[in-house]
């Protein structure tokens, strides 16, 4: 009988994080969680710390530290603060797996820690790796880390994949990887109507039960924008070998096309626990608590092209890939100011794709070449994005 692996889970009061400890529970004799960390989510983080008792809970916000310590009193679990406490916990030797579930760039640094110390990690803050591409994957191959990824559909296509692709797609006899997208919650409001889309609406995803940020870039298609960004990177593909499908019922994946003609699938009901076991136990397969899917009652299975008027934000994530360098973190910066500001109400629905538009025009020739630049577009973008929304406002 081997020891439990030990697992962080950053970002664990969140959609992924939550789902996440569904699965570890399950299997007690497999997995210990070490590190469970939250923006300032107290109650949520305190009643996860009873449950799983980890050896350090940590907020990131230093104001909710005191609170944290109140609601856990004297235990097994200490309290630790602030973003370098994170990259703590994503790096500490004993760590085996680290699940990164921060969302947005707040993830980068502790992911592509994890990913420096050699952690297997379980990937769903996408926004790292499309804000650092490069430097995140070379610090995986130097690290000898384990990437697993997270998203449902990379991590359909990493099922799909053979074993070994170190030669590349081709020599793998790979000929085309589709993503597929349900479209969102807008795939046929009529255009017009676009402009008055309220946030309410906006988060109320068809398929999937996930956080306001990844459900607002799912009515837009952005995530599937920063989703195509990370397949070229997490497969070595070229923009040319990456296609998107809208697949309404979000039953397939994704799909890996070979040169033979042959169409590998992956399928399951919506549901993260799916991918997170995947990858949590790769390459054994566990319980994740999720239902075998029964295809007579799923009935129908439909397939569109996507509508790229409908959703400027696919070609904004194209352009961004094409032009390289610093471009992809400036997408993604100007992407969570705006989605941040429509949230707030601020700005309409349409405004998403103009503001990032409007920011990559200004900033996407800078560089992404380490880590400095990579934070410093970031900043730079952000600091756009806001000037365009001051004047839109005044
Ligand atoms: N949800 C899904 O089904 C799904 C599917 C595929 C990929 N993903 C990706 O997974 C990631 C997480 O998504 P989610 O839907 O789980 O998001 P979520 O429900 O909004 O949860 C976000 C988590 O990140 C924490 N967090 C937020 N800001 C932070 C900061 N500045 N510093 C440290 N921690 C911070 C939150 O803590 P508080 O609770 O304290 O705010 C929470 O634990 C995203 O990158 C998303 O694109 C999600």
């Amino acid at each position: 009988m081997t020891e439990p692996r030990l697992i962080t889970v950053l970002g664990a009061t969140g959609s992924i994080g939550k789902s996440t400890l569904d699965v570890i529970a399950r299997h007690p004799d497999r997995y210990r969680v070490f590190a469970l960390t939250a923006n300032r989510s107290v109650d949520c983080l305190a009643a996860q710390c009873r449950e799983h008792r980890p050896r350090y809970a940590v907020v990131a916000d230093v104001a909710a530290g005191a609170a944290l310590k109140a609601a856990l009193g004297e235990g097994t679990t200490e309290v630790l603060t602030g973003p370098e406490a994170l990259v703590a916990v994503a790096s500490a030797s004993e760590v085996h797996s680290v699940m990164a579930a921060i969302v947005g760039a707040a993830g980068l640094l502790p992911s592509l820690a994890a990913a420096r110390a050699g952690k297997r990690v379980l990937l769903a803050n996408k926004e790292a790796l499309v804000m650092s591409g490069r430097l995140f994957m070379d610090a995986i191959a130097t690290s000898g880390a384990e990437l697993l990824p997270i998203d449902s559909e990379h991590n359909a296509v990493f099922q799909c994949l053979p074993p070994r692709t170190a030669a590349g797609l081709e020599a793998a006899g790979v000929a085309r990887i589709t993503l597929t997208a349900s479209g969102g919650p807008f795939r046929n409001t009529p255009l017009a109507d676009l402009e008055r889309v309220t946030p309410a609406q906006a988060v109320a995803h068809p398929n999937w039960s996930m956080g306001r940020k990844i459900s607002v870039d799912s009515a837009t298609m952005m995530n599937k924008g920063l989703e195509f960004i990370e397949a070229c990177w997490l497969f070595a593909a070229r923009a040319e070998q990456v296609d998107i499908v809208i697949h309404p019922q979000s039953i397939i994946h994704s799909l890996v096309s070979y040169a033979d003609g042959s169409t590998l699938a992956q399928l399951g009901h919506p549901d993260m626990r799916t991918p997170i076991a995947h990858a949590l136990a790769w390459p054994a397969r566990i319980d994740s608590g999720v239902e075998l899917l029964d295809l007579v009652q799923v009935g129908r299975l439909e397939f569109h092209a996507p509508d790229e008027t409908r959703f400027p934000c696919l070609a904004l994530a194209r352009a961004a890939w094409a032009a390289g360098g610093g471009a992809t973190a400036v997408l993604n910066a100007a992407n969570e100011v705006a989605v941040e500001a429509f949230l707030a109400g601020s700005l309409g629905f349409t405004g998403i794709a103009r503001l990032v538009e409007a920011t990559l025009d200004r900033c996407g020739h800078l560089p992404a070449a380490g880590i400095e630049s990579v934070l410093a577009a970031d900043a730079e973008a952000r600091q756009r994005a806001r000037e365009w929304l001051a004047r839109k406002a005044a």
